[in-house]
């Protein structure tokens, strides 16, 4: 059975005096049991620190970055390597988002190789692929997500294939309050599944987690985790205030029974 991850993308939000008030406020707020799932918060890097005292209060409580370099170390300006994420207690790392691939120009190439080099350091890579509404509207979408998912998985065992979360992101859904419905993000997961059987064997792919981002919160998550191949999800806004997180957290521990 896979774990639900209920895992929340900060973005380019709350530095470092928020970070400390959300864990604060999220110790009183937080389901006291979340045992049968995986939760996790990615805050900007410059929060990192205050939210590994965070995870030493509330161990349950996983954090990531948002970003990791595909280099080990050296003249790299303004990246943040891998082996420095696990000194602040990282878990995960978030390779691929949409916004990086639109503003800053990652490619699918560049993606796989920070997916492989947080994985020979232990962090999850948490890797994203989605089509934008064009690409959807032409029912390209299913030929991009497929695309995306075999160049940023590229020449990984089966082990490391394991090791790593997808997130289906369908960027007409990111922060537009417009959700996939229960039913299309269904299909594209499962479609995801079938890929990744593929690519490394239907064993391997029924263990992967499979993420949905776009909108999520606590009116719709249930519905949404409800799907067989939806394994939790990648959230946004609804994961800044300690409040919605906690709604989130304990939907999926509900749903986990
Ligand atoms: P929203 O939940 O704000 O739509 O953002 C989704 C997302 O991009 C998570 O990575």
């Amino acid at each position: 059975m896979r774990k639900l991850l209920i895992a929340g993308n900060w973005k380019m939000n709350q530095g470092p005096e928020d970070t400390a008030q959300f864990f604060e406020a999220l110790a009183t707020s937080k389901p006291a049991d979340i045992s049968r799932i995986d939760a996790a918060v990615c805050p900007p890097f410059i929060s990192l620190p205050e939210a590994k005292n965070g995870n030493a209060k509330l161990p349950d409580i996983a954090i990531g970055a948002q970003n990791v370099s595909s280099e080990e170390n050296g003249a790299f300006t303004g990246e943040v390597s891998a082996t420095m994420l696990k000194e602040l207690n990282c878990d995960y790392a978030i390779t691929g988002h949409s916004e990086r691939r639109e503003y800053f120009g990652e490619t699918d190439a560049q993606i796989c190789k920070k997916n492989l080099k947080a994985l020979e350091h232990g962090l999850t890579p948490i890797t994203c692929v989605g089509e934008v509404l064009d690409q959807r509207k032409s029912e390209r979408h299913f030929k991009v997500v497929e695309e995306q998912l075999t160049g940023v998985m590229k020449g990984f065992s089966k082990e490391q294939a394991e090791k790593t979360v997808v997130a289906y992101e369908p960027v007409w859904a990111i922060g537009t309050g417009e959700t996939a419905t229960p039913d299309q993000a269904q299909e594209m997961h499962k479609f995801i599944r079938e890929i990744l059987g593929k690519m490394f064997g239907d064993q391997t792919a029924e263990k992967i987690r499979i993420l949905y981002g776009g909108s999520m919160k606590p009116g719709n998550a249930a519905e949404l985790i409800d799907q067989p191949d939806v394994d939790g999800g990648l959230i946004g806004g609804a994961s800044l205030k300690s409040d919605s997180y906690s709604e989130l957290l304990k939907i999926a521990q509900e749903k986990s029974g």
